[in-house]
């Protein structure tokens, strides 16, 4: 690729389209309410939820008439008054059922979930179901339906094999693969092929004018993206010779193209540090390499393997991805035509390499600016309607349109979701002076929360090169004490 990321950048800049989605984070509370309709539907939870599971039993809930079935198991009618009362008197044997029924229906609710998935819920990550998508996947490859470099060697050769399922959520499929030695993350935003919208122009065969095909690709990265492309300059587009293999070849690139987070990752290969390659693909799944990733259950956040074993090391760490985190965050502020913006900064979104680089592993919520301003501008009624997960504008109550201008930033939230847990209490065992941790926690506040809830908002860049001359300063400390 020629002219560097700026030039490179330069070229980027329509809108970024269809990347909108929604993170329901209701699933078990659908998980007990589903499971309550189907298995208790005469306790009367179709009405009112919990609260309502043993309505005939005085203290648990009153006169609920509508909730229950009003005829008692001899048929005869009761006023609600009855109901009430016979209910007092049977209350205790009655709950002791329900509670038995209730265990009884989790169990067989249980068994049901390992085999059927009620529509909503999550599907359970399994190496069956993997080996499942996979077999698919090379069915397709084998019937001359898709292609890609890596299929020969998933396919045929053996040498990228299925290792674990890592993640399976909202139909996006994660696995863990060994390709030649190498551990892999394979992706896909679908578990098949069919799910992609095909490329009708495909069906007039070897035919369609190359020039037509490549406008209709142009156009679809174009309205994903906002990335005006100069014919081929990202590799992307190559839609090769046309002769065997070359329809499948150009139907698994459409395919491709329609996973924004594809999109993405090719068009920043080689221009960040701060974000894997593509290293192939087949069909629509895609491998890049298996990094160290963040979770929230892990007391560091990133897993640190040798560096959490010696006196002082995890601080030592802790303290080397900080800087790498400032490193991306001025990187990604900087070093393109366009501020990159991070709309989803949570600890599973990022790995680490072994040398403590960050590396944004989901890039699904990842935007240019000028994506960013049509993401923000929408309508609203308060400040509220103006928050896009992570990336925050103001309402203008008159116009009822929140600004198009991010008011927050990624240090900002960095510090908030990533620093504030690490350094909001004493680094154990580190050996850093006290004072030195209460100024650096000082001015993590003051980055998280630069003069909310009045402007400016943004943390100040001041705030940056405070924090990174006292994480250095920390990191040498602690280097320092290493035995
Ligand atoms: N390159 C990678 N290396 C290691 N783990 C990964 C990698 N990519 C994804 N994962 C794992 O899969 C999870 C889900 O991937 P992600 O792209 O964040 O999906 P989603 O867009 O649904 O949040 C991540 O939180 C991480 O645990
Ligand atoms: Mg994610």
């Amino acid at each position: 690729m020629s002219g560097g990321p700026q030039e490179e950048l330069e070229k980027l800049g329509l809108e970024w389209g269809g990347l909108t989605r929604t993170k329901d984070s209701s699933a078990s509370r659908h998980l007990h309410l589903w499971i309550t309709r189907a298995y208790f539907p005469s306790l009367g939870t179709r009405a009112c939820g919990e609260e309502c599971l043993f309505p005939d039993c005085p203290g648990t809930l009153t006169h609920r008439p509508h909730l229950t079935d009003s005829k008692d198991r001899e048929g005869a009618d009761f006023s609600p008054e009855d109901w009430h009362w016979r209910g007092r008197a049977r209350c205790g044997r009655r709950a002791l059922l329900a509670a038995v029924a209730w265990t009884a229906g989790w169990v067989l609710a249980a068994a049901f979930l390992l085999h059927a998935r009620p529509p909503g819920l999550p599907e359970r990550c399994s190496d069956q179901r993997s080996r499942q998508i996979l077999a698919a996947l090379c069915r397709d490859y084998l019937g001359g339906v898709l292609m890609g470099d890596l299929c020969e060697d998933l396919c045929v050769a053996g040498q990228l094999v299925y290792q674990r399922c890592l993640y399976y959520e909202r139909g996006k499929k994660v696995l863990q693969a060994d390709w030649r030695g190498r551990q892999v993350i394979l992706k896909s935003k679908k578990e098949a092929f069919s799910s992609f919208q095909p490329l009708g122009l495909l069906d007039e065969g070897q035919g369609v004018p190359e020039a037509e095909l490549l406008l209709l690709v142009a156009g679809e990265v174009q309205s994903t993206l906002g990335l005006p492309l100069a014919n081929g300059s990202l590799g992307l587009l190559w839609l090769g010779p046309r002769g065997p293999g070359w329809r499948e070849h150009v139907a698994s690139l459409w395919a491709l193209l329609q996973q924004e987070e594809f999109l993405s990752l090719s068009l920043l290969r080689g221009l960040s540090r701060h974000v894997p390659p593509v290293l192939g693909s087949c069909g629509h799944f895609y491998a890049v390499e298996l990094l160290a990733a963040g979770s929230p259950h892990l007391h560091a956040l990133f897993p640190l393997g040798e560096a959490a074993r010696a006196r002082g090391g995890q601080a030592a760490a802790v303290g080397s991805i900080a800087l790498s985190f400032l490193d991306m965050v001025q990187h990604f502020e900087q070093d393109f035509a366009h501020r990159l913006h991070l709309c989803d900064i949570k600890p599973e979104n990022f790995a680490i390499r072994s040398d403590f680089t960050v590396v944004v592993i989901d890039v699904d919520m990842v935007f240019f600016e000028p994506k960013m301003r049509e993401i923000l501008e929408q309508n609203c009624t308060d400040d509220e309607d103006c928050n896009f997960f992570d990336c925050y504008s103001k309402c203008d109550l008159r116009l009822r349109k929140c600004g198009a201008h991010r008011i927050n930033s990624n240090l900002q939230v960095v510090c908030d979701k990533i620093f504030r847990h690490w350094f909001s209490s004493p680094l154990e065992d580190s050996g850093v002076s006290f004072q030195l941790q209460r100024q650096f926690q000082e001015v993590v506040r003051e980055c998280a929360d630069p003069g909310d809830p009045a402007p400016p908002h943004r943390a100040a860049p001041s705030v940056f090169w405070k924090l990174r001359s006292l994480l250095k300063a920390l990191v040498q400390e602690m280097q320092a004490t290493e035995p």
